[in-house]
């Protein structure tokens, strides 16, 4: 299948987890995959990987958290003729403890990259499509754009944003036949989850009691929801919170 051939698709935090399997299936469905990720060695890692499997990647070392870097980043792409017709706002930290422990640097490390981030890059990909006639922008939520967890204030708040901002974008941009929609995935085997789990901040086998398949998601589920609401086949979906979860939201008991 090359649904997305001749598209160029800008992954944020592509290095790793979800990011990463979302550039390899984008890329095997015809994309030239712009992986982005604020470390080189990753970055570079994943454009290998899709490379030997005979798809087409470029590596762009930058934080999605800086908006002149976001700003050069695009620059970059104007003059590499490679301006993006999807973006996936994936780049994402976590952000756990209590809250009345929690100090102004990490409530804005994770303000800055998990919602600043996605605004500074959509602003520019927006510009861009909007010339183009049109593009396909997809965000990553998760299960806390749509529930509460304690001791995630900034990331629930973050992720709560994401959702919206989707919405606002996606109504505001429609008439540039630019779409806007979030995949909202629940726990995904990942290393962001694995490192929670291992310093004891994530209960993984409490998560699997509550949800509903009794699994984690793993990265490739998240990845083709991404590869769907990128194609021609979800042309008249936008605005739209798609959870991949296993049932988690669904779920209002144990
Ligand atoms: N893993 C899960 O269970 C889960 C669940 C729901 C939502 N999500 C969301 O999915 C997204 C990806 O999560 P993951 O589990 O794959 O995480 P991960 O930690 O495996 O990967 C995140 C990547 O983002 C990069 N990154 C961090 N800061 C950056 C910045 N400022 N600029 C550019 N890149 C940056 C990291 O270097 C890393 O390669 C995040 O938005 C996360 O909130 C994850």
């Amino acid at each position: 299948m090359t649904t997305l051939s001749g598209r160029k698709a800008l992954i944020t935090g592509a290095g790793s987890g979800i990011g990463r399997e979302t550039a390899r299936v984008l890329a095997q469905a015809g994309a030239l995959v712009l992986v982005n990720d604020v470390s080189e060695t990753a970055a570079h890692a994943t454009c290998t990987a899709i490379a030997q499997a005979g798809g087409r990647a470029q590596s762009y070392t930058s934080s999605v958290a800086d908006p002149d870097a976001v700003r050069r980043l695009f620059e970059q792409f104007d003059a590499e003729g490679n301006a993006p017709d999807i973006l996936v706002n994936n780049a994402g930290v976590s952000g756990n403890g209590p809250t009345l422990e929690l100090d102004d640097a990490n409530w804005d490390r994770v303000i800055s990259i998990n919602l600043n981030g996605p605004f500074y890059c959509s602003r520019e990909a927006g510009l861009r499509m909007r010339a183009a006639g049109g593009g396909a922008i997809v965000n990553i939520g998760s299960i806390y754009s749509t529930v509460a967890a304690p001791q995630r204030l900034s990331y629930c708040t973050t992720k709560a944003a994401i959702g919206m901002m989707t919405k606002c974008l996606a109504l505001e941009w429609a008439d540039f036949g630019i779409r806007v929609n979030c995949v909202a995935p629940g726990y995904v085997d990942s290393a962001l989850t694995r490192e929670l789990a291992a310093t004891g901040r994530l209960d993984l086998a409490a998560v699997e009691r509550r949800i509903p398949q009794h699994r984690l998601g793993q990265a490739e589920e998240i990845a083709d929801a991404v590869l769907y609401l990128c194609e021609p086949r979800s042309a008249h979906i936008t605005g739209h919170i798609l959870a991949v979860d296993g049932g988690w939201t669904a779920n209002g008991y144990l």
